[in-house]
Protein backbone atom coordinates (compact mmCIF):
# COMPACT_ATOMS: atom_id res chain seq x y z
CA UNK A 1 0.00 0.00 0.00
CA UNK A 2 1.48 2.84 -0.71
CA UNK A 3 1.44 6.36 1.80
CA UNK A 4 -0.46 8.87 -0.42
CA UNK A 5 -1.89 9.17 -3.55
CA UNK A 6 -2.80 12.50 -5.42
CA UNK A 7 -5.89 12.49 -7.55
CA UNK A 8 -8.57 14.84 -9.43
CA UNK A 9 -5.46 16.34 -11.35
CA UNK A 10 -3.95 16.96 -14.26
CA UNK A 11 -0.14 16.77 -14.15
CA UNK A 12 2.37 18.38 -16.75
CA UNK A 13 5.32 15.70 -15.80
CA UNK A 14 8.20 17.85 -18.09
CA UNK A 15 8.78 14.06 -19.47
CA UNK A 16 8.74 15.06 -23.35
CA UNK A 17 5.73 13.97 -24.91
CA UNK A 18 4.36 15.22 -28.41
CA UNK A 19 2.19 18.28 -26.69
CA UNK A 20 5.49 19.52 -25.14
CA UNK A 21 5.03 19.06 -21.35
CA UNK A 22 4.11 15.42 -20.52
CA UNK A 23 0.28 15.77 -20.25
CA UNK A 24 -1.75 13.33 -18.48
CA UNK A 25 -5.48 14.87 -18.01
CA UNK A 26 -6.55 12.68 -15.56
CA UNK A 27 -3.68 11.75 -12.98
CA UNK A 28 -2.60 9.86 -10.38
CA UNK A 29 0.62 10.61 -8.42
CA UNK A 30 1.30 7.72 -5.49
CA UNK A 31 4.00 8.39 -3.18
CA UNK A 32 5.56 6.20 -0.80
CA UNK A 33 8.11 8.04 2.01
CA UNK A 34 9.98 10.87 0.11
CA UNK A 35 9.55 9.43 -3.30
CA UNK A 36 6.98 9.46 -6.40
CA UNK A 37 5.97 5.05 -6.49
CA UNK A 38 3.68 6.02 -9.71
CA UNK A 39 2.56 8.29 -12.20
CA UNK A 40 -0.63 7.76 -14.30
CA UNK A 41 -3.73 8.49 -15.78
CA UNK A 42 -6.15 7.48 -12.99
CA UNK A 43 -7.83 4.80 -14.86
CA UNK A 44 -5.02 3.08 -14.90
CA UNK A 45 -4.66 2.52 -10.88
CA UNK A 46 -4.67 -1.46 -10.42
CA UNK A 47 -8.05 -1.02 -7.96
CA UNK A 48 -9.99 1.59 -6.36
CA UNK A 49 -8.42 4.91 -4.93
CA UNK A 50 -9.26 4.65 -1.32
CA UNK A 51 -7.89 0.88 -1.19
CA UNK A 52 -4.59 2.26 -2.67
CA UNK A 53 -2.89 4.60 -0.44
CA UNK A 54 -3.06 5.40 3.84
CA UNK A 55 -4.03 9.33 3.07
CA UNK A 56 -5.87 9.92 -0.54
CA UNK A 57 -5.69 13.79 -1.48
CA UNK A 58 -7.51 15.21 -4.15
CA UNK A 59 -6.13 18.55 -6.16
CA UNK A 60 -9.49 19.76 -7.45
CA UNK A 61 -8.58 19.16 -10.47
CA UNK A 62 -5.82 21.55 -10.43
CA UNK A 63 -2.18 21.12 -12.12
CA UNK A 64 0.28 19.57 -10.56
CA UNK A 65 3.70 19.62 -11.72
CA UNK A 66 7.22 18.65 -10.42
CA UNK A 67 8.64 21.50 -7.72
CA UNK A 68 10.66 24.27 -9.87
CA UNK A 69 14.39 24.09 -10.24
CA UNK A 70 15.98 27.81 -9.63
CA UNK A 71 19.48 26.50 -11.15
CA UNK A 72 21.16 30.28 -11.31
CA UNK A 73 20.69 32.61 -7.73
CA UNK A 74 23.13 34.71 -6.04
CA UNK A 75 20.45 34.31 -3.23
CA UNK A 76 23.27 35.39 -0.30
CA UNK A 77 24.07 38.92 -0.18
CA UNK A 78 24.03 41.80 2.18
CA UNK A 79 22.72 45.31 1.04
CA UNK A 80 21.06 45.98 -2.28
CA UNK A 81 22.19 48.50 -5.09
CA UNK A 82 18.68 50.13 -6.17
CA UNK A 83 20.99 53.26 -6.70
CA UNK A 84 22.76 52.05 -9.17
CA UNK A 85 19.36 51.28 -11.27
CA UNK A 86 18.98 54.62 -11.02
CA UNK A 87 22.49 55.39 -12.37
CA UNK A 88 21.85 53.40 -15.49
CA UNK A 89 18.83 55.21 -16.00
CA UNK A 90 20.74 58.11 -16.15
CA UNK A 91 22.97 56.35 -19.01
CA UNK A 92 25.68 55.27 -16.89
CA UNK A 93 26.35 51.53 -18.30
CA UNK A 94 27.08 48.13 -15.50
CA UNK A 95 30.51 48.05 -16.51
CA UNK A 96 31.34 51.90 -15.82
CA UNK A 97 29.44 51.35 -12.09
CA UNK A 98 31.99 48.11 -11.58
CA UNK A 99 34.91 50.33 -12.72
CA UNK A 100 33.81 53.10 -10.51
CA UNK A 101 33.76 50.83 -7.56
CA UNK A 102 30.23 50.05 -7.87
CA UNK A 103 28.87 46.63 -9.03
CA UNK A 104 29.80 43.64 -7.23
CA UNK A 105 32.45 45.06 -4.86
CA UNK A 106 29.88 47.12 -3.33
CA UNK A 107 28.10 44.16 -2.39
CA UNK A 108 31.06 42.73 -1.24
CA UNK A 109 31.60 45.53 1.10
CA UNK A 110 28.12 44.93 2.49
CA UNK A 111 28.68 40.91 2.86
CA UNK A 112 32.13 40.83 4.52
CA UNK A 113 29.64 42.63 7.72
CA UNK A 114 27.83 40.18 8.34
CA UNK A 115 28.11 37.12 10.15
CA UNK A 116 26.69 34.24 8.32
CA UNK A 117 23.56 33.74 10.03
CA UNK A 118 22.93 37.43 9.47
CA UNK A 119 23.13 36.43 5.98
CA UNK A 120 21.21 33.97 6.21
CA UNK A 121 18.39 35.86 8.22
CA UNK A 122 17.82 38.58 5.65
CA UNK A 123 17.87 36.00 2.79
CA UNK A 124 15.29 33.94 4.07
CA UNK A 125 12.26 35.92 2.98
CA UNK A 126 13.65 35.77 -0.82
CA UNK A 127 14.05 32.14 -0.32
CA UNK A 128 10.50 31.85 0.78
CA UNK A 129 8.78 34.17 -2.03
CA UNK A 130 10.46 31.59 -4.21
CA UNK A 131 9.41 28.03 -2.56
CA UNK A 132 5.28 30.45 -2.41
CA UNK A 133 5.93 30.44 -6.24
CA UNK A 134 6.56 26.72 -6.86
CA UNK A 135 10.33 26.29 -6.04
CA UNK A 136 11.33 23.53 -4.22
CA UNK A 137 15.72 23.28 -4.95
CA UNK A 138 17.52 26.28 -5.34
CA UNK A 139 21.56 27.04 -5.99
CA UNK A 140 22.87 29.28 -4.87
CA UNK A 141 26.28 30.83 -5.63
CA UNK A 142 28.87 32.43 -3.12
CA UNK A 143 31.04 35.15 -5.09
CA UNK A 144 30.31 38.13 -2.78
CA UNK A 145 33.35 37.36 -0.29
CA UNK A 146 36.34 37.02 -2.62
CA UNK A 147 38.73 35.70 0.64
CA UNK A 148 38.48 32.35 1.40
CA UNK A 149 36.73 32.71 4.91
CA UNK A 150 34.07 35.13 3.25
CA UNK A 151 33.09 32.60 0.63
CA UNK A 152 32.98 29.49 3.09
CA UNK A 153 30.56 31.77 5.30
CA UNK A 154 28.27 32.73 2.28
CA UNK A 155 28.52 28.68 1.90
CA UNK A 156 27.27 27.92 5.30
CA UNK A 157 24.79 30.97 5.23
CA UNK A 158 23.08 29.12 2.04
CA UNK A 159 23.32 26.05 4.10
CA UNK A 160 21.75 27.64 7.48
CA UNK A 161 19.09 28.95 4.39
CA UNK A 162 18.13 25.18 3.91
CA UNK A 163 18.72 24.17 7.47
CA UNK A 164 15.63 27.27 8.43
CA UNK A 165 13.11 26.23 5.30
CA UNK A 166 12.09 22.84 4.11
CA UNK A 167 13.36 24.01 0.53
CA UNK A 168 16.82 21.82 -1.12
CA UNK A 169 19.82 24.24 -1.72
CA UNK A 170 22.14 23.30 -3.97
CA UNK A 171 25.46 26.05 -2.97
CA UNK A 172 27.41 26.77 -6.15
CA UNK A 173 31.20 28.36 -5.13
CA UNK A 174 31.77 30.86 -7.53
CA UNK A 175 35.21 30.88 -7.32
CA UNK A 176 35.72 34.22 -9.25
CA UNK A 177 33.72 36.60 -9.29
CA UNK A 178 35.34 39.88 -9.59
CA UNK A 179 39.11 40.70 -8.52
CA UNK A 180 39.04 41.78 -5.03
CA UNK A 181 39.65 45.75 -4.35
CA UNK A 182 42.80 44.67 -2.25
CA UNK A 183 44.51 42.34 -5.00
CA UNK A 184 43.85 45.21 -7.79
CA UNK A 185 47.59 44.60 -8.18
CA UNK A 186 47.95 40.97 -8.01
CA UNK A 187 45.53 39.57 -10.28
CA UNK A 188 47.68 36.13 -10.62
CA UNK A 189 47.81 36.04 -6.78
CA UNK A 190 44.33 36.07 -6.28
CA UNK A 191 43.86 33.18 -8.58
CA UNK A 192 46.60 31.31 -7.50
CA UNK A 193 44.77 31.61 -3.91
CA UNK A 194 41.72 30.38 -4.96
CA UNK A 195 43.21 27.32 -6.49
CA UNK A 196 45.51 26.64 -3.65
CA UNK A 197 43.34 27.61 -0.73
CA UNK A 198 39.66 27.82 -1.35
CA UNK A 199 38.86 24.60 -3.60
CA UNK A 200 40.81 22.51 -1.56
CA UNK A 201 38.82 24.28 1.80
CA UNK A 202 35.49 24.31 0.01
CA UNK A 203 36.16 20.66 -1.32
CA UNK A 204 37.39 19.04 1.72
CA UNK A 205 34.34 20.55 3.38
CA UNK A 206 31.91 19.22 1.16
CA UNK A 207 30.60 22.64 1.23
CA UNK A 208 29.52 23.26 -2.39
CA UNK A 209 29.13 20.78 -5.57
CA UNK A 210 30.77 23.13 -8.56
CA UNK A 211 32.39 25.79 -9.12
CA UNK A 212 31.46 28.58 -10.95
CA UNK A 213 33.75 31.73 -12.66
CA UNK A 214 32.47 34.59 -14.65
CA UNK A 215 34.54 34.88 -17.78
CA UNK A 216 33.67 38.48 -19.15
CA UNK A 217 36.02 41.46 -19.92
CA UNK A 218 34.85 42.96 -16.60
CA UNK A 219 35.18 40.12 -14.50
CA UNK A 220 38.11 37.24 -15.36
CA UNK A 221 39.94 36.75 -18.41
CA UNK A 222 39.71 32.92 -20.13
CA UNK A 223 43.09 31.62 -19.01
CA UNK A 224 42.24 32.84 -15.57
CA UNK A 225 39.11 31.07 -15.27
CA UNK A 226 40.43 27.76 -17.47
CA UNK A 227 42.68 27.37 -14.68
CA UNK A 228 40.29 27.58 -11.63
CA UNK A 229 37.69 25.04 -13.93
CA UNK A 230 40.84 22.58 -14.17
CA UNK A 231 41.42 22.74 -10.61
CA UNK A 232 37.98 21.95 -9.62
CA UNK A 233 38.01 19.29 -12.00
CA UNK A 234 40.87 17.40 -10.42
CA UNK A 235 38.54 17.92 -6.85
CA UNK A 236 35.76 16.29 -8.34
CA UNK A 237 33.84 19.21 -8.33
CA UNK A 238 31.14 20.08 -11.10
CA UNK A 239 31.59 23.60 -13.28
CA UNK A 240 29.76 26.21 -14.28
CA UNK A 241 30.68 29.32 -16.37
CA UNK A 242 29.21 33.08 -16.60
CA UNK A 243 29.95 33.20 -20.27
CA UNK A 244 29.55 35.78 -23.13
CA UNK A 245 27.03 37.99 -21.11
CA UNK A 246 28.36 41.33 -22.13
CA UNK A 247 31.08 40.33 -24.63
CA UNK A 248 31.91 37.40 -27.02
CA UNK A 249 34.61 35.99 -24.64
CA UNK A 250 34.30 32.68 -25.73
CA UNK A 251 32.99 31.87 -22.38
CA UNK A 252 30.61 29.19 -24.01
CA UNK A 253 33.19 26.94 -25.41
CA UNK A 254 35.24 27.49 -22.43
CA UNK A 255 32.61 25.77 -20.45
CA UNK A 256 32.11 23.37 -22.93
CA UNK A 257 35.65 22.32 -23.15
CA UNK A 258 35.65 21.57 -18.97
CA UNK A 259 32.38 19.92 -19.43
CA UNK A 260 30.81 22.20 -17.97
CA UNK A 261 26.49 21.39 -16.43
CA UNK A 262 25.84 24.63 -17.90
CA UNK A 263 27.07 27.63 -19.44
CA UNK A 264 24.88 31.19 -18.36
CA UNK A 265 23.45 34.38 -19.37
CA UNK A 266 25.01 33.29 -23.46
CA UNK A 267 23.64 36.74 -25.04
CA UNK A 268 27.22 36.95 -27.13
CA UNK A 269 27.81 33.24 -27.41
CA UNK A 270 28.97 32.91 -31.49
CA UNK A 271 27.56 29.92 -33.54
CA UNK A 272 31.08 28.02 -32.55
CA UNK A 273 30.02 28.24 -29.08
CA UNK A 274 26.64 27.17 -29.44
CA UNK A 275 27.98 24.16 -31.52
CA UNK A 276 30.53 23.12 -28.59
CA UNK A 277 27.66 23.39 -25.89
CA UNK A 278 25.79 20.90 -28.26
CA UNK A 279 28.99 18.64 -28.62
CA UNK A 280 29.70 18.92 -24.40
CA UNK A 281 25.57 17.98 -23.63
CA UNK A 282 26.53 21.66 -21.78
CA UNK A 283 22.82 23.45 -20.50
CA UNK A 284 21.86 26.78 -21.83
CA UNK A 285 20.94 28.74 -18.65
CA UNK A 286 18.78 32.16 -19.90
CA UNK A 287 18.55 34.60 -17.67
CA UNK A 288 16.15 37.25 -18.79
CA UNK A 289 16.00 38.98 -15.40
CA UNK A 290 19.56 40.32 -16.02
CA UNK A 291 18.75 41.02 -19.87
CA UNK A 292 16.00 43.31 -18.62
CA UNK A 293 17.58 45.00 -15.37
CA UNK A 294 20.69 45.54 -17.58
CA UNK A 295 18.77 47.02 -21.00
CA UNK A 296 20.36 44.75 -23.10
CA UNK A 297 19.30 44.53 -26.51
CA UNK A 298 21.65 41.17 -27.89
CA UNK A 299 19.60 38.31 -27.17
CA UNK A 300 21.23 34.86 -26.66
CA UNK A 301 21.26 32.60 -29.68
CA UNK A 302 17.72 31.01 -29.06
CA UNK A 303 17.08 29.84 -32.58
CA UNK A 304 20.69 28.24 -32.60
CA UNK A 305 20.89 26.31 -29.54
CA UNK A 306 16.80 24.84 -30.52
CA UNK A 307 18.48 23.87 -33.64
CA UNK A 308 21.73 22.33 -32.00
CA UNK A 309 19.22 20.40 -29.82
CA UNK A 310 20.96 22.55 -26.82
CA UNK A 311 18.56 21.71 -23.38
CA UNK A 312 17.47 25.59 -22.25
CA UNK A 313 16.79 26.03 -18.62
CA UNK A 314 15.72 29.56 -16.94
CA UNK A 315 16.86 31.03 -13.87
CA UNK A 316 16.26 34.54 -11.42
CA UNK A 317 19.99 34.77 -11.21
CA UNK A 318 18.54 36.49 -8.22
CA UNK A 319 21.09 39.26 -7.34
CA UNK A 320 21.57 42.85 -6.27
CA UNK A 321 23.37 43.77 -9.31
CA UNK A 322 21.50 42.42 -12.09
CA UNK A 323 18.60 40.85 -11.59
CA UNK A 324 16.79 41.37 -8.75
CA UNK A 325 14.08 39.16 -9.89
CA UNK A 326 12.67 36.91 -6.77
CA UNK A 327 10.05 34.73 -9.38
CA UNK A 328 11.03 32.10 -11.34
CA UNK A 329 7.52 32.12 -12.86
CA UNK A 330 8.02 36.20 -13.88
CA UNK A 331 11.63 34.34 -14.96
CA UNK A 332 9.75 31.89 -17.30
CA UNK A 333 7.36 34.69 -18.76
CA UNK A 334 10.45 36.78 -19.24
CA UNK A 335 12.19 34.65 -21.30
CA UNK A 336 9.14 33.88 -23.39
CA UNK A 337 8.27 37.42 -23.92
CA UNK A 338 11.62 38.66 -24.58
CA UNK A 339 13.42 35.85 -25.76
CA UNK A 340 10.49 34.28 -27.93
CA UNK A 341 10.35 30.71 -25.97
CA UNK A 342 7.77 28.45 -26.58
CA UNK A 343 5.64 27.63 -23.83
CA UNK A 344 6.97 24.30 -23.69
CA UNK A 345 10.72 25.46 -23.65
CA UNK A 346 9.61 27.66 -20.71
CA UNK A 347 8.43 25.00 -18.69
CA UNK A 348 11.18 22.39 -19.43
CA UNK A 349 13.43 25.08 -18.54
CA UNK A 350 12.75 25.72 -14.70
CA UNK A 351 11.77 21.10 -14.60
CA UNK A 352 13.76 18.64 -16.38
CA UNK A 353 16.33 21.05 -17.53
CA UNK A 354 17.14 22.87 -14.87
CA UNK A 355 17.53 19.38 -12.70
CA UNK A 356 20.32 19.09 -15.78
CA UNK A 357 22.01 22.15 -15.08
CA UNK A 358 22.43 21.05 -12.02
CA UNK A 359 23.44 17.71 -12.16
CA UNK A 360 20.35 16.55 -10.44
CA UNK A 361 18.96 13.10 -11.64
CA UNK A 362 16.52 12.83 -8.77
CA UNK A 363 14.22 15.34 -10.12
CA UNK A 364 12.80 17.85 -12.67
CA UNK A 365 10.18 15.44 -13.44
CA UNK A 366 7.18 13.64 -12.49
CA UNK A 367 8.25 9.85 -12.65
CA UNK A 368 8.32 6.64 -10.65
CA UNK A 369 11.46 6.87 -8.51
CA UNK A 370 12.06 10.71 -8.53
CA UNK A 371 11.43 12.56 -5.36
CA UNK A 372 8.06 13.73 -4.72
CA UNK A 373 8.83 17.67 -5.21
CA UNK A 374 5.53 18.97 -6.12
CA UNK A 375 3.78 22.11 -6.99
CA UNK A 376 -0.07 22.06 -7.26
CA UNK A 377 -1.34 25.66 -9.46
CA UNK A 378 -4.53 27.40 -10.10
CA UNK A 379 -4.60 27.52 -13.88
CA UNK A 380 -6.05 25.37 -16.65
CA UNK A 381 -2.79 24.82 -18.62
CA UNK A 382 1.41 25.06 -17.94
CA UNK A 383 1.27 27.39 -20.71
CA UNK A 384 0.15 29.77 -18.33
CA UNK A 385 2.95 29.39 -15.78
CA UNK A 386 5.19 31.78 -18.84
CA UNK A 387 2.18 33.76 -19.33
CA UNK A 388 1.26 36.31 -15.98
CA UNK A 389 3.30 38.58 -14.89
CA UNK A 390 3.60 38.61 -11.44
CA UNK A 391 -0.11 36.69 -10.39
CA UNK A 392 0.41 34.04 -7.90
CA UNK A 393 -0.71 30.96 -9.54
CA UNK A 394 0.80 28.76 -7.12
CA UNK A 395 -1.92 26.59 -4.48
CA UNK A 396 0.45 24.50 -2.69
CA UNK A 397 3.98 22.70 -3.06
CA UNK A 398 5.01 19.63 -1.75
CA UNK A 399 8.93 18.29 -0.96
CA UNK A 400 9.99 14.92 -0.34
CA UNK A 401 6.07 14.08 0.03
CA UNK A 402 5.49 16.40 2.51
CA UNK A 403 2.74 19.43 1.92
CA UNK A 404 5.32 21.97 2.78
CA UNK A 405 3.46 25.67 1.64
O1 LIG B 1 24.92 36.76 -12.87
N1 LIG B 1 27.39 38.30 -13.98
C1 LIG B 1 27.85 38.22 -12.85
N2 LIG B 1 27.20 38.05 -11.73
C2 LIG B 1 25.86 38.41 -11.55
C3 LIG B 1 25.73 39.83 -11.22
C4 LIG B 1 26.19 40.09 -9.89
C5 LIG B 1 26.09 41.53 -9.45
O2 LIG B 1 26.01 42.46 -10.26
O3 LIG B 1 26.11 41.68 -8.22
C6 LIG B 1 25.01 37.97 -12.69
O4 LIG B 1 24.40 38.75 -13.42
FE1 LIG C 1 24.77 35.18 -12.02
Amino acid sequence: MWDQLLIDVQAATAVPTADGFGLIPEAAIAIAGDRIAWVGSVKDLPAEPSTLAKAIHRGGGRLVTPGLIDCHTHLIFGGERSLEFDLRAQGVDYATIAAQGGGIRSTVRLTRELSAQALAEIALPRARALLADGVTTIEVKSGYGLDTASELKMLEAARLVGLALDVSIEPTLLALHALPRERADDRSGYVDEVIQELLPAVAERQLARAVDVFCEHIAFTVPECARVLQAARQLGLHVKVHADQLTDGGGAALAAQFGALSADHLEFTSTAGVQALAASGTVAVLLPGAFLMLGETRRPPIAALRAAGVPMAIATDLNPGSSPLNSLTLAITLARAQFGLTASEGFLGVTAHAARALGLSDRGQLGAGLRADLALWNVNHPRELGYWLGKPNCHSVWRGGRAIA
